[in-house]
């Protein structure tokens, strides 16, 4: 990385701090916040997976109590690239034998971490540990709730996609199982945020009670819901949320909702095909899309993720102002 790449990166860290400590919802991200963030990645994009020294004697564990490909290995590089010590707690820890989540955190909140990260079943379990450790607290996905992060990627991705960078007016259209979804939960209030037109595409059953309270319309035909969109945001169906008793069979839902080729062409010609991962083939999205269609930013999603992770791990372990946070021991 040249100097000037580092030194862009300095000087764009040295302006402020975010407005939170810990990050459970993109709720507590301001505008202030976002430009910061998608700034700093944008900065860390250009680095690639050079070494730089900014978080020398920082400390991360990464506790996921429930698997992860992307997010775990995401947060992880991106702490190496910055020079943080990582370590991972995860279905082998003791919480198998009955420690609380409680006690795990406070556990490893003894090493004088700066950063946890928390993936779990369960929502709301990054928030009530974030108020009784003194590290930052990153939910990395919990439950149906929120998956910040994912997020952030996202709207990252489509940004950098659209010419002016701006998504006000622009129309995104979300397909599949909205009701299980913690990404949706995140990209929607980041999408309302930024003024994005939002559609939604799901069988009934897959809808959360009172979703247009989002201000979005819901289509039960996925066909009319993709005419003239500008981003097709495909979800997986949560199998292990139990999602296979709200549809009649996968076979039929892969039928009714599924992005083929001929729905993906029912968008604008410039739109761009996303997915957060893991994709199910065949079922969310055909085959032939995912990763070798010129349409798919599905890994450019993968990409950026590590961009953001890195602005996102900067920002919270190196804070400028020099408080500590002030939290609850119980
Ligand atoms: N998108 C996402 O959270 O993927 P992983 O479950 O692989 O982390």
């Amino acid at each position: 990385m040249s100097q000037g790449s580092e030194d862009k990166l300095l000087k764009l860290r040295a302006k402020r701090d975010l407005s939170f400590f810990d990050l459970h919802s993109v709720s507590q991200i301001n505008d202030d916040d976002l430009a910061l963030i998608l700034d700093l990645a944008r900065g860390f994009r250009d680095t690639k997976t050079e070494k730089l020294n900014f978080c020398k004697g920082c400390s991360l564990v990464h506790a996921f109590f429930e698997p992860s490909t992307r997010t775990l290995s995401s947060f992880d590089l991106s702490a190496k690239n910055i020079s943080m010590d990582t370590n991972s707690v995860s279905s082998g820890s003791s919480v198998k034998k009955g420690e609380s989540f409680l006690d795990t955190a406070q556990t490893l909140d003894a090493y004088n971490l700066s950063v946890i990260t928390i993936r779990a079943a369960q929502a709301g379990v990054p928030e009530m540990l974030s108020r009784h450790v003194g590290a930052a607290v990153i939910n990395a996905g919990d439950g149906w709730h929120e998956h910040p992060t994912q997020g952030l990627l996202d709207v990252l991705t489509m940004l950098d996609h659209l010419d002016n960078k701006d998504l006000k007016g622009k129309t995104v259209t979300i397909v599949g199982d909205i009701l299980h979804s913690r990404v949706f939960g995140s990209l929607i209030r980041l999408l309302k945020q930024l003024k994005a037109t939002v559609r939604i595409a799901a069988p009934e059953t897959f809808l959360p009670a009172e979703v247009e309270k989002f201000g979005l319309t819901t289509h039960y035909r996925v066909e009319e819901a993709l005419e003239g969109s500008d981003i097709v945001y495909a979800l997986r169906v949560q199998k292990e949320r139990g999602s296979g008793g709200f549809i009649p069979s996968l076979r039929e839902y892969s039928k009714m909702f599924g992005i083929t080729r001929a729905r993906l062409d029912l968008a604008n010609d410039n739109a761009i095909l996303m997915h957060p991962g893991p994709v199910q083939r065949d079922i969310d999205v055909h085959s032939a899309l995912v990763s070798l269609d010129s349409q798919s930013h599905i890994l450019r999603q993968v990409e950026n993720g590590m961009a953001v992770r890195k602005a996102l791990l900067w920002l919270l372990s190196k804070r400028l102002d020099g408080k500590t946070k002030p939290y609850e021991r119980l």
